[in-house]
């Protein structure tokens, strides 16, 4: 299951989508990053929503794997091997995106309501900084505080190490951020100030 997780992770959607459909490689364009936020940024909404749906899926679909073979494992932890692919994708020469539409997906698979509600998160943080790495990093910060109702220690150990490791991904974006340089979404409190 874990190599299973690993390869579904490895297919680089953005990437994928970018040359079959749109003959352009988004590594070359604007943050260089293979994710759905480049892939909005550079190829458009359309490919930007197929892309986010890839990467999101494929991550539930990977945590999905002990319901489908009636495995008892926490689904997280087979789901983190996908996060893994996803950031350094066998299909991609290891260079990948930044570890959030994934977790995303398999958060999916932990518990629907949990990711409606890191949903609601995101959207809000992001409506609040118009810069989606921060509401990137907001948002799996507040996870992991939310995780602890959920009484689970495997739950918030993964919620923790995935913000540690989406916090690491997004060392570029900090400085940034820093220096008042980062990408901005064209909505928002921070866009309109
Ligand atoms: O999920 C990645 C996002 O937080 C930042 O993407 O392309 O602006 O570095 P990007």
């Amino acid at each position: 299951m874990l190599v299973i997780a690993y390869l579904l992770g490895s297919i680089p959607s953005g990437v994928w989508i970018g040359k079959f459909f749109y003959k352009t490689d988004i590594r070359q364009f604007g943050s260089g990053n293979t994710g759905t936020t480049n892939t909005f940024r550079v190829l458009g909404k359309k490919a930007g929503f197929i892309v986010l749906l890839m990467d999101m899926l494929k991550g539930t679909l990977a945590a999905c794997q002990p319901y489908l073979f009636d495995v008892h494992i926490n689904v997280l932890l087979i789901g983190c091997a996908a996060v893994v692919g996803h950031v350094f994708p066998l299909f991609a020469h290891f260079k990948g995106g930044k570890a959030v539409a994934t977790s995303a997906g398999i958060l999916l698979a932990y518990s629907p309501i949990f990711f409606l509600v890191a949903w609601f998160i995101f959207l809000t943080s992001l409506y609040l900084s118009s810069m989606v790495s921060v509401a990137s990093m907001v948002g799996m910060t507040l996870i992991t505080l939310l995780s602890l109702f959920f009484h689970d220690p495997i739950l918030t150990i993964i919620a923790l190490i995935l913000t540690v490791f989406v916090f690491y991904r997004h060392k570029g974006n900090l400085t940034r951020i820093r220096k008042g340089e980062e990408n901005m979404v064209p909505f928002g409190i921070v866009y309109n100030k």
